[in-house]
């Protein structure tokens, strides 16, 4: 695993991302750190958000490459720091991950999986290589292509991956249209985005609606599952779960928490939360 958080607090994490040390913003560390003000200072980079949301990088001995390669244990990516203060990939997601390597293959043969808000693939190259079919839909081209290429540094994946760009509402409507079903659905909806036409999507207004119509494309008639996850405050594990529950099934077997990252000084860091519904 090319990944370690080795340390947060002061409101920053201290990571190790393959040969580079970095430390980026993270909100609610507010503890004090572990690790020594010398180990803070000997990264190649920072991130510094400003007041507009954005923010900016310094780069120290060195800086980074442009972009490089991790193995995050099941599968490899590409990362690259973006000017929002994202690498690629979120590392809090490796429970969903996980679950996914274990669980897809008990949905039948190549079971029809949809990734939506699928951002640069991790989730879609977990289920694919765990024997689905998926599609994998996001607004941004540039984030698709991203994930192309994170399934080119995996050639044991098979290449069972649909590629949509699209906005995740008008892909789900036209699927109730055409009658398209699936086996399983993964969603990881941010608080505000836009759709590849610059429809809005707010998370607070568009979640409810926006599951009922993911409801009827899921097959009720088979085994199946829904994983959401989510960084938005107030978006705890107990909200996720009873949207899954009243959307999708009551009777289903949930497992809800938060996405947790373990620290190398053994403690752990929360990044949002998460909720899987699987209904056999
Ligand atoms: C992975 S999610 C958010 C990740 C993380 N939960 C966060 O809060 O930063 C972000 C992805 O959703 C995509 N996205 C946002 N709004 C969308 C929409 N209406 N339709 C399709 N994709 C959308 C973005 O392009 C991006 O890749």
């Amino acid at each position: 695993m090319d990944y370690i958080l080795l340390d947060s607090g002061n409101k920053k994490k201290l990571e190790q991302i393959g040969p580079y040390r970095l430390v980026r913003p993270a909100q609610n560390a507010v503890w004090k750190p572990v690790l020594s003000e010398a180990e803070w200072a000997g990264v190649n980079g920072i991130f510094e958000r400003d007041s507009t949301g954005g923010g900016r990088w310094k780069w120290l001995r060195g800086g980074v490459a442009p972009s490089w390669n991790v193995d995050l244990d099941f599968f490899n990516m590409l990362v690259k720091p973006t000017d929002f203060g994202h690498l690629g990939f979120f590392p809090e997601q490796y429970s969903n991950w996980q679950w996914l390597k274990k669980n897809v293959s008990g949905f039948g043969a190549q079971p029809k999986v949809l990734n939506l808000f699928a951002y640069s693939g991790a989730s879609s190259l977990a289920a694919a290589s765990a024997g689905a079919n998926v599609c994998h839909v996001d607004a941004a081209k540039g984030m698709v292509d991203w994930a192309k290429e994170n399934l080119k540094l995996n050639s044991e994946i098979p290449e069972r991956i649909r590629w949509i760009t699209d906005d995740v509402i008008k892909f789900v409507n036209r699927e109730i249209r055409r009658g398209s079903l699936y086996n399983g659905i993964i969603l990881d909806p941010p608080s505000f985005g836009r759709g590849s036409q610059g429809q809005v999507w707010k998370l607070e207004d568009d979640i409810m609606p926006f599951l009922e119509l993911c409801g009827q494309i899921i097959d009720k008639k088979s085994p199946y599952f829904v994983i959401i996850s989510c960084h938005s405050q107030g978006f705890s594990p107990s909200v996720l779960s009873r949207l899954l529950c009243d959307v999708f099934s009551s009777k289903g077997e949930i497992q809800s928490g938060e996405m947790l990252i373990n620290e190398k000084n053994g403690r752990e860091f929360a990044a949002g939360s998460y909720s899987r519904l699987l209904c056999r």
